[in-house]
């Protein structure tokens, strides 16, 4: 396995990605662990992330000297460049100017590292790269045993290796998808240059995490709430394939669900996995402690704490034991690594909250459960994989994030029942329709090519006429996005086709809804959602 240490970079997350797509198993580690907990995780290579500090003047931001001592390969990244030339008796200083963004890097002779791998040639025939570059500091003079390995015009060292060792370095991010070259690069670094085997594949990690789930809950029991989403729903397969009945679900069915989502939920959990699961009806209680309510983040309170007394009140019974259950011990919990690093890592915590999304932190304690969370090695697209090798049907494993407080916040303003069975029809023909329509050159449908798609019911009436009739009925506004990382989002250019299919289906069928908008806004300044 690969050990990361992070300093406080933002896509410190990106190079664990990149290196799992490789198939090989790392993990990341904030840049101060000791020396014997180097030791102790024996890694195969270890990569030093950048940072948005300068090494320059962070004296307490150097990697442990272990790092030096183990004899492994080190590949440092940017601010990683730059504590290893630091460390290793080479020279930085604090820029003048700073570099950001795409800029074309020259390789210099023949790295193991670099060799063959360019973007373009100039016409002396020298290879070159593109590459993202972000930095204020720069190495000025290699360490001893170093040799120059790229370079540009404004940052003469932008890379450098002392093969011998198996030290390397380079200024640009690899990480990013603007490195065209990055993912080779980076899987370059792994497995020939530190050997690392390519072994990391689900479906043998369902047996190791089976084997780990089994012997942590012994013949104890569990409760795990379920929510239909993707990381609760794997969790859920997970250990229900590891310890079958100790395992119950509850479901807290808020109303606020898409249509026929929560039959479908227990067709999946209850009808075909065999699974024991509650389902708490709790839409009433959800609509009384709304209604009146127009605010979106105290609607997100209200929604946010009920699902909490609901669910604790549920759990209690089952602490408790019920008809020949024992009681539980376990809370288990579908926390996937990003969560785990977010939460850990305060250097790179965003400082402002734009919304408030309702987490469940701090239930374990209150209930007086263990807690079990055994996706909280992976990443989002590793717990699809593992939820398709424990069979889940591939439009559940791969289906659109779904906010919490649900179509809460897709109802603006006051929620009504009125409102929520209006919306759920027309949100079901317009993902129905993004299932049915391919898009010619990829093949793929447009539910796959957008990140997100959804419906907002609008509380305002406009003019229509149908028949001989004039109507005068709500409004609905179709959102489609696409996005990597949903920090950033850019309206969606659905096909015209498509956009009338929907619009026409949602007027005809949806007796309430006589108009039908597509919302071309982009993130920022708009959000994803309408709340
Ligand atoms: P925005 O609207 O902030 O959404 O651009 C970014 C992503 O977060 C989801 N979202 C939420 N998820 N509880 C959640 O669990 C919430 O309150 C919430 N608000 C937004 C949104 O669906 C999108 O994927």
């Amino acid at each position: 396995k690969i050990l990361i240490l992070d300093f406080g970079s933002q896509v410190t997350q990106l190079i664990a990605r990149r290196v799992r797509e490789a198939h090989v198993y790392c993990e990341i580690h904030p840049n101060d662990v000791s020396d014997a907990f180097v030791r102790e995780f024996a890694p195969k290579a270890i990569i030093l992330s950048g940072s948005h500090a300068s090494t320059y003047e962070a004296e307490d931001l150097r990697a442990p000297q272990a790092v030096w001592d183990l004899g492994v390969p080190v590949l440092g990244i940017c601010y990683g460049m730059q504590t290893m030339a630091a460390q290793l008796g080479g020279a930085v200083e604090g820029g003048k100017t700073r570099e950001f963004g795409y800029a074309e890097v020259r390789a210099h002779g023949h790295t193991k590292l670099l060799a063959g791998i360019q973007d373009f040639a100039t016409a002396e025939g020298h290879g070159m790269l593109k590459v993202w570059m972000s930095h204020g500091d720069k190495v000025t003079a290699l360490p001893p045993g170093f040799k120059l390995m790229a370079s540009t015009p404004s940052c003469p060292i932008a890379g450098m290796a002392d093969e011998a060792r198996g030290y390397y370095a380079v200024q640009f991010h690899p990480e990013v998808t603007h490195t065209v070259q990055g993912r080779a690069l980076l899987e370059r670094f792994v497995l020939q240059i530190a050997g690392a085997r390519p072994d990391w594949v689900m479906r043998d990690h369902v047996e190791e995490a089976v084997a780990r789930i089994r012997e942590q809950v012994g013949d104890e029991e569990v409760i795990l709430g379920l929510s239909g989403g993707v990381d609760s729903s794997v969790a859920a397969a997970l250990i229900h394939r590891a310890i079958g009945e100790q395992l119950t679900c509850v479901f807290v069915d808020h109303g606020l669900l898409r249509l026929n989502e929560g039959d479908m939920v227990m067709d999946m959990f209850a009808g075909k996995l065999h699974a024991r699961v509650i389902r708490v009806d709790a839409s009433e209680l959800f609509l009384r402690e709304l209604a009146g309510v127009a605010d979106p983040e105290a609607k997100r309170k209200i929604i946010g704490r009920l699902f909490v007394d609901v669910f604790k009140a549920e759990a209690a019974k089952l602490k408790a034991g019920t008809g020949g259950h024992k009681g539980a011990s376990f809370l288990a919990q579908g926390t996937i690594y990003p969560d785990v690093i977010e939460s850990g890592g305060a250097k790179t915590k965003k400082a402002t909250t734009i919304k408030s999304h309702h987490n469940v932190g701090g239930l374990p304690e209150q209930l007086g459960l263990k807690l079990l969370e055994p996706l909280r090695d992976l990443f989002k697209d590793e717990v699809r994989e593992l939820g398709v090798a424990l069979g889940l049907p591939h439009e559940m494993v791969y289906r659109h994030p779904f906010p919490g407080p649900g179509l809460g916040v897709r109802i603006l303003g006051e929620v009504k029942k009125e409102y929520a069975d209006l919306l759920r029809r027309a949100d079901a023909i317009f993902i129905e329709e993004l299932r049915n329509f391919r898009d010619e050159a990829s093949g793929k449908t447009w539910y796959d090519l957008t990140s997100q798609a959804f419906t907002v019911f609008l509380p305002v009436k406009s003019v229509g006429v149908m028949g001989d009739g004039r109507t005068y009925d709500y409004v609905v506004a179709l959102r489609a996005v696409q996005t990597s990382d949903f920090m950033t989002a850019d309206w969606a250019e659905l096909p015209y086709a498509l956009l009338k299919k929907v619009s026409g289906r949602i007027i005809n069928e949806v007796r309430g809804i006589n108009r039908v908008t597509y919302d071309v806004s982009s993130k920022p300044p708009a959000t994803i959602e309408w709340e």
